[in-house]
């Protein structure tokens, strides 16, 4: 386990990828492990190493961090959705010339049976619901979100969150269900059967903890509104942590040039 000596490496976390990769840097002799987290989770668990929590206060205050901290290394494994931590660090890390990379999972494509109708906001995630005239929808989304689709007065909705929203949401019929991923593909199929669902909106998050939800409605015919990605600058990017460790070899041994760039 590394002493919390020698050079930083931040993190900017709040996801799987978060914690593992900086499970597998503490192994690393000689390396600082600095893990940031937004704080929004009362009690969150913790990742291995040091954790700062709270935002930075824009890109004017991660700059001025990065100027007293002077990492070797940024990177941002920030969730495909939180696409404001992830600019601000784009700008930041430019602006301090300290090398940056994105450790994003890929997207969900949709395969043969599958029936998805991509939107690019909630606004139209609302639309395609009134379009399909769906009657039962899970609401696979984060707290947050929920609020549009309280405009829709006859589906009913099942809304799966971590986290219980607050306020609570003006829903007129509704049930909730607090879970954390990850989810089989047996307990989605049985949840999305007993509930008879017929349509499903999320992100399109990636990764395998949410990912049995689709593989479920596929098997029932079940319609999905797929929130596409917001966009973030472009930066050097990893889909896994390997890919990861690999690109910080290279900042280490100081053969970090431009790397591939996300789409
Ligand atoms: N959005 C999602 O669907 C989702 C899902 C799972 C987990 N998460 C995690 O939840 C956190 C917040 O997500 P979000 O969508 O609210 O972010 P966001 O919209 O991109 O960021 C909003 C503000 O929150 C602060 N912030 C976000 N991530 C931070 C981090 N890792 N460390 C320090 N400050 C951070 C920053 O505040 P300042 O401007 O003050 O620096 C940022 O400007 C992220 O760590 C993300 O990985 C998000």
């Amino acid at each position: 386990m590394n002493e919390g000596r020698g050079p930083m490496v931040l993190i900017l976390g709040g996801t799987t990828e978060g914690y593992a990769l900086a499970a597998a840097l503490a192994q690393r002799a000689g390396l600082r492990v600095v893990n940031s987290l937004a704080g929004r989770t009362s009690n969150p668990r913790l990742p291995t190493g040091e954790t700062r929590i709270g935002g930075f206060g824009g890109v004017e205050g991660l700059r001025d961090y990065l100027r007293g901290e002077r990492p070797l290394a940024v990177i941002d494994a920030t969730h495909p959705f939180a696409a404001t931590m992830g600019t601000h660090a784009a700008l930041a890390c430019s602006a301090c010339d300290i090398p940056l990379l994105r450790l994003q999972r890929p997207v969900w494509v949709p395969g043969p049976g599958d029936r998805w109708r991509g939107v690019g906001d909630w606004d139209q995630a609302v639309s395609a619901l009134a379009d399909l005239g769906a009657r039962r929808v899970l609401l696979a989304l984060g707290r947050q979100d929920l609020a549009p689709f309280t405009a829709l007065p006859d589906p009913w909705f099942l809304v799966r969150c971590v986290t219980p929203p607050d306020p609570s949401p003006h829903f007129a019929h509704w049930e909730l269900l607090l879970e954390r991923g990850p989810f089989d593909l047996a307990a989605e199929r049985a949840l999305l059967g007993e509930r008879r669902i017929d349509c499903i909106v999320c992100k399109n998050s990636g990764g395998t903890a949410g990912a049995a939800k689709l593989a479920a409605a596929r098997e029932l015919g079940i319609e999905v509104i797929m929130r596409e990605r917001p966009t973030r600058p472009p930066t050097a990017t990893a889909p896994d942590l390997a890919g990861a460790l690999a690109w910080l070899d290279e900042v280490m041994n100081g053969q970090h040039g431009d790397a591939e760039e996300a789409e």
